[in-house]
């Protein structure tokens, strides 16, 4: 057997991404390692979205270069790849700087990594597939997938046809586009006999979806889901990353009529001003996202929310600062991630007029304070409720497993250690700064809780 390691950095489609590149690499005779070190292949899985996620690729691509030159001498080659986002937005570049890379491959193009390698093999030199191909890689990928744990992802979208001003996933990913019904249904079915429970729909705009289904028409994300929750053996739905404008009816419907669909949102705002929401390209306004947080809870009583911020963006100014912070306190997150506006090339904000540095780091300072503060208010709103967990890995202590509640929130619980892969109620006993301790809750103790809660 050869020994492939594989990096991943950025979002959860490219963790998606990584182990289907796992899966499609395989048959080749490649398995999976943990470390670079005693690897045949490497294959680094980039990520664009801010500076120092680009930064960190060609660093690590100099240490590689170094074990590759060991590796060499050794008489035992090492095959160095990259992938992902930099690697579409910046492959011939790459090539350049870091001669040692023997593979630059696209988000779109990765299902033709065995033939790059058989090139290479056959020593035709370094290979680039950074195009974006007219067939679709979803029909080239394997069938057969690992399944790590009973929590997976499943990519039903990619792409962006947006254009948010800061950001470069419409030109590292293309252009809008979604898998069609059967293509899904096939996956999650597979993946349900496989011992999964909880399916993350994943895409860029997820909530753009509209795949074609088995009757010829458009599916929409709410109508999937609806079909998804069907599936026996999957109890738990989610769906990542979601777009303000995206936020349809029938979808928010969905989470009042689709028991398995959690009751919990990821709906990034970016900003609280409506001066920044238009010079970003957002395409919404501060009350229309206030609107959608506001139906969404009146359908799903308990719906928790996260989000993304963007502290620093071109011309934001105290004020709109401050309106940025204003809707924080008024929506109140469960959990966020909050980012310094860094320019990057080819985007339309970059070459506008910067924020100084030591006013971004200022304001992001006092956003997550905020958001910290919100954060642990809603863990300790948990203590004493009954909620679901889903066991996915043993805890360091023994007897102990890690799942996750409906929020995603990780709860360790003491001698559940046989019920890893298994959905329990469990009763929150105690918030800890960034995980909940539970203990397995009979039956009855459920039903009185549950009876307190409503
Ligand atoms: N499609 C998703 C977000 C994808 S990128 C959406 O539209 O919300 C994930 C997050 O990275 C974004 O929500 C944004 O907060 C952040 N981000 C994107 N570009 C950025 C940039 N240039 N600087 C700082 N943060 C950025
Ligand atoms: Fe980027 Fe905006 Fe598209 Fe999200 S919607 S991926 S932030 S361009
Ligand atoms: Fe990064 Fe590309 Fe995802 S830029 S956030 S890996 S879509």
């Amino acid at each position: 057997m050869k020994k492939l390691y594989i990096k991943t950095y950025g979002c959860q489609m490219n963790v998606y991404d990584s182990a289907r590149m796992a899966d499609l690499l395989a048959p080749l005779g490649y398995a999976p390692v943990d470390t670079a070190d005693a690897a045949d292949l490497v294959v680094l899985n980039t990520c664009h979205i801010r500076e120092k996620a680009t930064e960190k690729v060609y660093s690590e691509l100099g240490k590689l270069k170094r074990l590759k030159t060991r590796r060499a001498e050794e008489g035992a080659p090492l095959l160095l790849a990259v992938a992902g986002c930099v690697a579409q937005a910046e492959g011939a570049e790459i090539m350049a700087r870091q001669p040692a890379v023997d593979m630059v491959v696209g988000p779109q193009s990765y299902h033709r990594l065995p033939e790059m390698i058989a090139r290479i093999a056959r020593g035709a030199g370094h290979a680039l597939e950074t195009d974006f191909p007219a067939e679709d890689k979803f029909d080239h990928l394997p069938e057969e997938q690992v399944v790590s744990g009973p929590a997976a992802f499943l990519t039903i979208q990619e792409g962006c046809d947006k254009f948010c001003t800061f950001c470069v996933v419409p030109y590292t990913r293309g252009a809008e586009f979604s898998r069609s019904v059967a293509q899904i249904d096939k996956e999650a079915r597979l993946l349900a006999a496989k011992g999964v429970r909880e399916l993350t729909l994943l895409g860029q705009n997820v909530n753009a979806y509209r795949g074609e289904g088995p009757d010829g028409t458009r599916w929409t994300l709410a109508r999937l889901i609806g079909h998804l929750a069907t599936i026996d053996g999957l109890e738990r739905l989610r769906y990542t990353t979601s777009h303000p404008r995206d936020m349809t009816e029938d979808l928010i419907a969905a989470h009042g009529a689709v028991e398995k669909l959690m009751p919990y949102l990821h709906l990034p705002v970016q900003s609280g001003s409506d001066r920044v929401l238009t010079a970003m390209n957002r395409g919404h306004a501060r009350s229309d996202y206030l609107r959608i947080v506001e139906r969404m809870r009146r359908t799903c009583r308990h719906l928790a929310l996260s989000s993304d911020f963007i502290v620093g963006f071109p011309g934001e100014t105290d004020l709109d600062f401050e309106a940025t912070l204003s809707l924080i306190r008024e929506v109140g997150y469960a959990q966020a991630f909050s980012f310094k506006y860094s320019a990057r090339p080819g985007t339309p904000a970059a070459s506008a007029r910067q924020v100084p540095e030591a006013v971004k780091d200022e304001r992001l300072q006092a956003l997550q304070a905020i958001l910290t503060e919100q954060q642990n208010t809603f863990n300790a709103s948990c203590a004493g409720r009954v909620c679901s967990v889903l066991f996915e890995k043993p805890g360091r202590k023994s007897g102990q497993a890690v799942g996750r509640s409906p929020y995603l929130q990780p709860v360790h619980v003491e001698g559940a250690a046989h019920l890893i892969g298994k959905l329990r109620e469990v009763r929150i006993a105690e918030a800890l700064p960034n995980s909940l301790r539970g203990v397995l809750a009979d039956n009855t103790d459920a039903t009185a809780q549950r009876a307190i809660a409503h």
